[in-house]
């Protein structure tokens, strides 16, 4: 299949290409070019045209661009606003636009708030109020809307920590490695990239209306079901750190 990644070149991006090359032709669609050899285009997630000319002969859309965060509250507010909302929006309709029948939406347990002492089944209402997780669950929404508006099908992954094998079980996505742990002290681990490649593989192939996923690796403090991920994906996190 022919993907079209947009936001490819950022940290996720750089987790998922060495895996999806192995199998597909990947187009990133990124300001920046991505670190793993890939065919790129430069261009902005929130401009139309662009998207419209990417988009075209791709079998599959996925989108994994992300807001910047700005220390200036306007910027950021814009930044989040225009990347998690907008351009999922414009994607979707260019996808729409050029026959595209399927995306797969890059998102984030971060949709709730205070995760690290919570059990959730992923069915629960969102309720994040930060200016993220705000603007994941619109994200989130916006993903619903346009396959009930267009028909097309997509796929919504909500990701918890993703991170390098290699660095696992720490997460790495600001440089320095970061374990999580409940209050009670049980580690939290994250979810290795091998096991997010998969899951993003099977949301490729998964088509039916607009469905959402937990996605997480953690096999130790087990707070977050990924039973329907197990049973519709047939996704389950299968790494194994070397002894
Ligand atoms: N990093 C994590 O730990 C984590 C956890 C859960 C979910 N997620 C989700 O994964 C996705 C990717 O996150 P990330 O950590 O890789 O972010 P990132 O900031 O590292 O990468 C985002 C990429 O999007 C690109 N981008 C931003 N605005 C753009 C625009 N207007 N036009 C074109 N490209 C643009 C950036 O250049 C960058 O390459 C997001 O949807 C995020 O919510 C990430």
């Amino acid at each position: 299949m022919r993907i079209l990644l947009i936001g490819g070149a950022g940290y996720v991006g750089a987790l998922l290409l060495p895996y999806l090359t192995r199998r597909h032709e990947v187009v990133v669609f990124d300001r920046k070019p991505p670190d793993t050899p890939a065919e790129h285009i430069v261009g902005d997630a929130t401009d139309l045209s662009a998207l419209r000319g990417a988009m075209k002969g791709a079998d599959v859309l996925i989108h994994c661009a992300m807001g910047a965060d700005d220390l200036d509250p306007a910027v950021g507010a814009a930044q989040a606003y225009d990347v998690n909302v907008k351009s999922v929006h414009l994607a979707l309709l260019a996808a729409h636009e050029n026959g595209v029948p399927h995306a797969v939406h890059i998102s984030s347990l971060s949709v709730y708030r205070d995760l690290l002492d919570r059990t959730l089944s992923g069915e629960e209402p969102p309720d994040a109020t930060d200016l993220y997780g705000l603007t994941k669950q619109l994200g989130e929404q916006v993903c619903h809307a346009a396959a009930r508006e267009w028909g097309l099908t997509v796929t919504i992954l909500r990701l918890t920590w993703p991170t390098a094998d290699a660095d696992w079980p720490a997460w790495t996505r600001w440089g320095e490695p970061i374990v999580h742990h409940t209050s009670d002290g049980v580690l939290v681990e994250p979810t290795a990239a091998s096991d997010l490649a998969a899951a993003v593989l099977s949301a490729m192939d998964y088509r039916s209306g607009c469905e959402t996923f937990l996605v997480s690796g953690d096999t130790s403090a087990r707070r977050w079901s990924i039973d329907k991920a197990r049973r519709l994906l047939g996704w389950e996190p299968k790494f194994e750190p070397p002894a």
